[in-house]
This record gives C-alpha cells, structure tokens and sequence, in this order.
C-alpha cells in the first residue's frame, strides 16, 4: 500500500509550486532571523515538532547535510536517528518497501541520501511518512532552497537574476533548473560537452517558461551574472575521475572569471570544494563569496521543508 495522498514528500524541487517554494524560502529567513543570538542547539520559541523524530539513512557520506538535519530538528523541537545504510537489514537485503513500511511505524518522517534517485522514489511509494530526498544522483533540492535563501539575503528576491553555472552538468545544477521556472530567475550553464545536464529536464523548464540557457565557455554563462556557482568536478561515485579532470580545468571559477560578473556577483558553492581545482582560494575566500552563509542555511532552509512535510507550513 501506498502512502496516503496527504503525504507531502520532498523529492524534487520541480514537484513544488512556486508559491510552495516562495512560503519555503520566507519561513526559512523568518525564522533564522527570530533565533539571532541563541545557542545553535536552543529550540525556537515555538518549538512546533516537539516529540517529532526524523529519520536519515545516508548511503553516501555526508558533513553538511547530516549535522543540519540534526540541528533543525533540535531547533524545532524534535530529535533525530541518524543511520548508515550499510548498517541496516536494508544493506542485507531487506526491501525498501519494507524498510519505509516499518520506519513509517517508528518515526514521523524520514531523510535519505541515496544513490539512486528511484530508490527514494520507491521508498516515498510505501512510506506512510513524507521522505525528503537529501540528495541522490538527479537532484539535490535541499541544497538549491539553501543557495536559494542565501541569494536571497544578498540580493534580494530571485525573480529576475541571472545565475551562471560553471562546470558539471550534475545533480546539484538539476535542482536549480527546477526551480527556475517556478522563481523566474535565469540560468546560463557552462559545460564540458561531455558533461551537460540532461537534456530532458532542461527542455522540461524551458517549457515551464524557465530561461535557461547552454553555453560552450565560462566566460558566456558568466558576463554580467548576479551569481556565480560551481562544484567539485567529481562527485561521489562519478567513474571518470581521469577523463574528468582533464575536460574540467577551462571552467575553473578564478578571480579573472569573476571579474566578468556583476561587480556585486556573489560566489556559491554547495561544498565540499576541492580548492586549486574548481575554485580557486582568492575566490572561495574573498569577499564574493557566501559559501559558509549558504552552507548555515541548509538548516533554515531545511527547517522550513520539515515544517511543510509535517504540515505545519
Ligand atoms: N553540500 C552537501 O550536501 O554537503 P554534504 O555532502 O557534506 O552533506
């Protein structure tokens, strides 16, 4: 059986309205801005998941994602269990059916990096709980609410920019030509031939109305952006390193690349970086950049999806 229909998972960010994603992005700067000066492990005033348990399985290691998880559900009031899946009867075979059947007795919602998108889909079908998809080899929508948000604070509000993509057509770019179309924001996207994001999802946004838009050099995606985002050129579990590392090195973000952006343009990238190779240090560690905010608001961020999936948003 499935879940009920009531069941708000969070897979992707294309499944989300734009006003879903706008209450996203607002509840999760309100409420960053309400806690200002308390200890990070304090719960916000309301405390509106007390008694709630999250649940994450990571088959893929994690810093970012696993310790904000964590501190959001102590924000809100609730507690997490934290699991590997290779410590799990899922890694001896149990089915995933089964595993979401069972956690969905246990828990009142359940986080899951995988390595395949369709397991998360699949473990969503027969979970009676929402799933939220904390990364998998399509997407990364928690990620891209937190650039989102991060942009945001900076800048003000996303309709309208133009944000330059520099380097792999991966996972993490995915989520941001979802949300596109739903934010009005534009997207220049800077490849490797062999490393464009794919073509489907792309033509999918563009239909959405999204702007979106594939150029062959970095310099083309980024003349005049608002924001300059990049990520490592080897993901976990990408097979290519060699190949990898030889196409990748023109789209490393330097401070001549950023001169062609905005004067203002901020720098992002959703980390781990592997510094001298997609960015270099001047970069990450000057004054653009807004790499350590945008990896704090994976908690605001993340706060407010909770919120949603529970409900209370
Ligand atoms: N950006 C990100 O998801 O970081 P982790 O892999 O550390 O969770």
């Amino acid at each position: 059986m499935g879940a009920p229909l009531s069941t708000r998972h969070f897979l992707d960010l294309w499944t989300l309205s734009g006003d879903d994603l706008r209450a996203l992005l607002d509840e999760a700067a309100r409420r960053k801005a309400a806690r200002l000066g308390l200890p990070r492990g304090a719960a916000d005033e309301d405390s509106p998941l007390s008694g709630h348990v999250l649940a994450m399985i990571f088959q893929k290691n994690s810093t970012r994602t696993r310790v904000s998880f964590d501190i959001g559900m102590r924000q809100l009031g609730g507690s997490t269990v934290v699991m590997s899946a290779s410590d799990m009867q899922l890694g001896r075979g149990e089915t995933i059916a089964d595993t979401a059947r069972v956690l969905s007795r246990m828990v009142d919602a359940v986080m899951i990096r995988a390595n395949r998108h369709e397991d998360v889909e699949d473990f969503a079908a027969y979970a009676d709980v929402p799933v939220i998809n904390g990364l998998t080899d399509l997407s990364h929508p928690c990620q891209i609410l937190a650039d989102l948000m991060t942009i945001e604070a900076r800048l003000g509000d996303v309709r309208g920019k133009t944000l330059a993509w520099v380097g792999d057509g991966n996972n993490v770019l995915a989520s941001f030509v979802h949300a596109a179309p739903k934010l009005g924001f534009a997207l220049r996207i800077a490849t490797p031939p062999d490393y464009r994001p794919r073509g489907q999802e792309i033509a999918a946004a563009q239909k959405a109305g999204g702007d979106i838009t594939l150029v062959a050099k970095p310099r083309d995606a980024v003349e005049g952006a608002d924001v300059v985002v990049t990520d490592t050129w080897v993901s976990m579990g990408d097979p290519d390193k060699d190949a990898r590392m030889a196409a990748f090195p023109p789209y490393a973000v330097t401070e001549d690349l950023m001169a062609r952006a905005h004067k203002d343009a901020l720098f992002l990238h959703c980390l781990p970086a592997h510094r001298g190779e997609e960015v270099s240090d001047a970069v990450i560690d000057g004054p653009q950049s807004a790499v350590w905010d945008e990896a704090e608001n994976r908690i605001h961020a993340q706060k407010a999806v909770l919120l949603w999936c529970l409900g209370k948003l």
